[in-house]
């Protein structure tokens, strides 16, 4: 549907596209110096205001001023600025609403869903310029850019400075990393004030006084230098666009648009990262067909170099050898991964690579590499090689043989590329129109340029790309779906050799809200041995094993790489399933809970099958996060396999203590009980039961069964009322309530219903259903001896027990629910048993402890 009401001139000639489900276009007259756009929900406001012919905007949440006038403008060199003495021309709106498929990612589907105003403003005086502002307001922030149109006052010119403020109404807790530092983006994140702050990148992320929270970042970063954010005065944040070495800004001509200025609004920290803001301000994908295109998990000669066991450079410890090699390509295929990665493989690691990349040869292997054979056989094996560029951040050394270097990578069927970028602070080589060299750095628009040439000549080769030492995403995934992943951040390698000691337990609980935001990461997660003394005696993995499964979940990346050594995998099969097993391609993503810094638990389900996956990690703090499972589909039961830290797991003192429970059956009526060591996690695969599962479950042996004299609360009777009798029913066991031996780590809630679960935190059993029940019993199924569960009516029970060895106890007074194996009773202090006897005497239910 377009409808296009046009009561002036339209400058612009804006034009429509057939993807568009519903677009309306007003175009109006009213050139009052005050115009404002809502979300479509009506809760984000933009306005524009003119005041004093000098271009401000604020924005709005529901009552709440987030941000108040900012200034919007330019300098430019030799010319007058663009910031003051404008009017408006006129005023355009537009709704958009349109869902949108990603070839792959976090979530298939994203609705695209904005109101759009763009004012039309022109200088009033000579030389009359013209510049164009477009906001958009979702429901979960805002975006606005600068449009400069092809005219003939503004041809060529360079921008000095972009004027863009933010200013922010309350002086936010904020976490960020600095601008303008010698290591790109790789830095722990710092948490202070936002007056506190000096010059930092984005996404920058805040959380207010008043329970909101933001991010600040940018979008469709194409041909422009990237915006950090400078901080002058009190809770004011500007625009600071990395310089040329010439000092410039950007170099450019009209027409141009500038990438969008970018705020997320959340009313919880997880709505931050299932926001899809940034993407739907990317151009739509102009890759045709992207079947090429693949989402992979890999394994790769690569952690043994950063271990120092191999090398990149050659001589007898050279790690990417035709036997190496070989090794990682067997081990790959045997255990089901699509790819290998082979970094040192080509030659120019023998000299000072990170001070001079200019001797790397990108067609050229170490003689000890076979590449031919090395592909032949990796092709025979069903694996796929990934070539390794590292540039050492000479670009021009890289533009060079890039063509060179893709078509070599074709001849072998290496259909993915990681490019390295190393190379500190402002030292990448550029050569300036007069032929002298020039010193940029990775982050200005020379740079920027390099990267997107990268991609888009990738996409020419059909190559994937995965780009270390990056420019920061900002979602031109969308566009140029080759571009899979980055790194952008301190990734794994960090634990490897940071003087530091590496990343601390609370840094994977800072990453999601603030890096990751920007898209996918590289971390190269997957370490399963966590100390490496023989290598790096002061290095070692700071969190549990259990943490670095659930790593696999939290961080969405569409090249995930299991990063450890074959060998350690091999000495960690039952964890290593975990990571065999998790998908790289999603359908959906839901955030179950979160607090930046402390804990965040993610859930996806997989886009090639039924099966959901769940990450939970949490900082240096033990805890429990009590969740629902009603993400699962209902009326279908799950098999979980529970990966979690074992009760005496600690990433300090503990960390590969980890308890797997293979297979408990689970429902979207179930809850559970996510429990976590000091720096821990957990990871959980939930799969469809099968026919199998079932039978495995079911029990064959003697039942006895025990009904209360009152026939109104025979089992069935209590399925009925019980939510959880939608699973039963839909089960072979049909109208029979399980149960299970009693295990450390089943909670009562769950097991009433005849799931187990993985808890052991007996001070908070309770019913997860707000009902108070009739007591039930039914003993003998389905295992290994005399079990019984019952349900008082009353809330308070007469007994409190304690101390009991396996941890469960019949609870505190008020808590609905109280479970009692048999086995446990027998271990009861006497009085407490007579106490026992006595009350279910009362109810005549003496027989259950026969
Ligand atoms: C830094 C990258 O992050 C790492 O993954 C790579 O191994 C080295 N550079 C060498 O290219």
């Amino acid at each position: 549907m377009l409808a296009v009401k046009k009561t002036c001139p339209n400058p612009t000639g804006l034009s429509s596209t057939a993807i568009l489900t519903f677009l309306l276009l007003i175009t109006g007259c009213d050139r009052s110096s005050r115009q404002s756009v809502r979300s479509p929900d009506g809760n984000i406001t933009i306005e524009f205001s003119l005041k004093n012919g000098i271009p401000y905007y604020s924005t709005n949440y529901k009552s709440n001023q987030i941000v108040s006038a900012s200034r919007l403008g330019f300098h430019f060199k030799t010319r007058n600025p663009l910031e003051d003495n404008l009017q408006i021309l006129s005023v355009q709106r537009s709704q958009f609403d349109e869902t949108w498929t990603q070839p792959w990612g976090e979530v298939k589907d994203i609705r695209n869903h904005y109101n759009e105003m763009k004012i039309f403003l022109q200088e009033k005086d000579y030389p009359n310029r013209r510049m164009n502002l477009i906001f958009r307001a979702f429901d979960d922030g805002i975006g606005f850019r600068y449009e400069l149109p092809e005219q003939e006052n503004l041809t060529d010119f360079q921008i000095t400075d972009e004027l863009t403020e933010f200013n922010f109404t309350g002086d936010h807790r904020c976490w960020w990393i600095g601008a303008y530092q010698w290591n790109r983006y790789e830095f722990l994140y710092n948490e202070t004030r936002l007056s506190e702050i000096d010059t930092v990148h984005t996404p920058f992320t805040m959380a207010t006084g008043d329970g909101l929270y933001l991010s600040l970042h940018e979008a469709a970063l194409t041909d422009y230098s990237s915006m950090a954010l400078a901080s002058y005065e009190g809770t004011k944040l500007t625009c600071d666009l990395y310089p040329w070495s010439d000092g410039t800004k950007v170099k450019a001509r009209t027409p141009l648009v500038s990438p969008w200025r970018t705020l997320q609004i959340a009313e919880k920290p997880g709505d931050l990262i299932t926001s899809y803001l940034i993407l739907n301000l990317n151009e739509p994908c102009k890759i045709e067909d992207t079947s090429w295109i693949r989402p992979q998990k890999y394994v790769g000669i690569w952690w043994e170099m950063h271990l120092g066991k191999a090398t990149w450079g050659s001589g007898k410890h050279h790690g990417a050898t035709t036997e190496n090699t070989k090794k990682y390509i067997d081990f790959a295929a045997k255990y089901g991964f699509d790819g290998v990665l082979v970094e040192g493989w080509n030659t120019g690691w023998d000299g000072d690579w990170v001070k001079d990349g200019s001797i790397f040869n990108f067609t050229k292997p170490h003689p000890d590499y076979d590449i031919d054979q090395v592909t032949r056989y990796a092709k025979s094996k069903v694996i796929e090689i990934i070539g390794h560029h590292e540039t050492g951040a000479d670009v021009l050394n890289y533009e060079k043989q890039m063509d060179d270097a893709f078509t070599y990578c074709k001849k072998y069927g290496i259909n993915t590329i990681k490019t390295g970028y190393v190379g500190h602070g402002q030292t990448v080589r550029r050569i300036d129109e007069n032929g002298n060299i020039q010193k940029e750095w990775h982050h200005g628009q020379y740079m920027v340029r390099h990267y997107r040439k990268v991609v888009e000549t990738a996409a020419k080769y059909h190559i994937m790309l995965d780009v270390h030492e990056p420019i920061k995403d900002t979602g031109i995934r969308r566009t140029w779906p080759n571009m899979m992943t980055r790194e952008g951040a301190r990734g794994m390698e960090y634990n490897a050799w940071s003087p530091d000691g590496g990343n601390p337990p609370n840094y994977m609980t800072i990453l999601p809200f603030t890096r990751l935001l920007s898209g996918p990461m590289d971390f190269t997660p997957g370490i399963v041995d966590l100390f490496y003394e023989e290598y790096k005696p002061n290095n070692r993995v700071n969190a549990t094993l259990a943490k670095m499964l659930a790593y696999y979940v939290i961080i969405y990346s569409p090249l995930h790489m299991a990063a450890d050594l074959p060998e350690n995998y091999e000495k960690q099969l039952e964890a290593f399933q975990f990571i065999r097993d998790v998908p790289v391609d999603w359908e959906e993503t839901r955030v179950l809970n979160a607090e930046i810094g402390e804990y965040l638990t993610i859930v996806r389900k997989d886009r090639n099958s039924d099966d959901w996956y769940l990450g939970s990690i949490t900082n240096e703090k033990e805890r429990v996060l009590k969740i629902k499972l009603d993400f699962l589909d209902t009326g279908k039961a799950y098999i979980a396999e529970i990966y979690e830290d074992a009760a005496d797991a600690d990433w300090e003192s503990n960390p590969l203590a980890i308890k797997i429970h293979q297979k408990t059956p689970l429902s979207s009526r179930s809850s559970l009980n996510i429990i976590m060591a000091p720096g821990g996690g957990t990871a959980i695969r939930f799969t469809p039961m099968t026919k199998e599962d079932w039978d495995e479950y079911n029990y064959n042996g003697p039942v006895k069964e025990f009904h209360h004299p009152d026939p109104t609360i025979l089992v069935e009777e209590y399925l009925k009322r019980d939510a959880a009798g939608d699973f039963m029913r839909n089960n072979p066991w049909k109208n029979s309530a399980m149960m299970y031996p009693i295990q450390p780590g089943w909670d009562s809630a769950t097991l009433i219903s005849g799931y187990k679960t993985s808890t052991i935190q007996v001070d908070s059993v309770q019913s997860r259903f707000n009902v108070t029940y009739h007591i039930i019993a039914r003993i003998g199924q389905n295992m290994k001896g005399p079990y019984l569960i019952f349900e008082p009516e009353e809330k308070t029970v007469p007994f409190v027990l304690k101390n009991t060895t396996w941890g469960w106890r019949i609870a505190e007074p008020n808590q609905h629910m109280h479970i009692l194996p048999k086995v446990i009773f027998d271990r009861l202090a006497d009085e407490d048993q007579q106490k026992l006897k006595v009350y279910l005497e009362q109810k005549q239910l003496a027989q259950l402890l026969e």
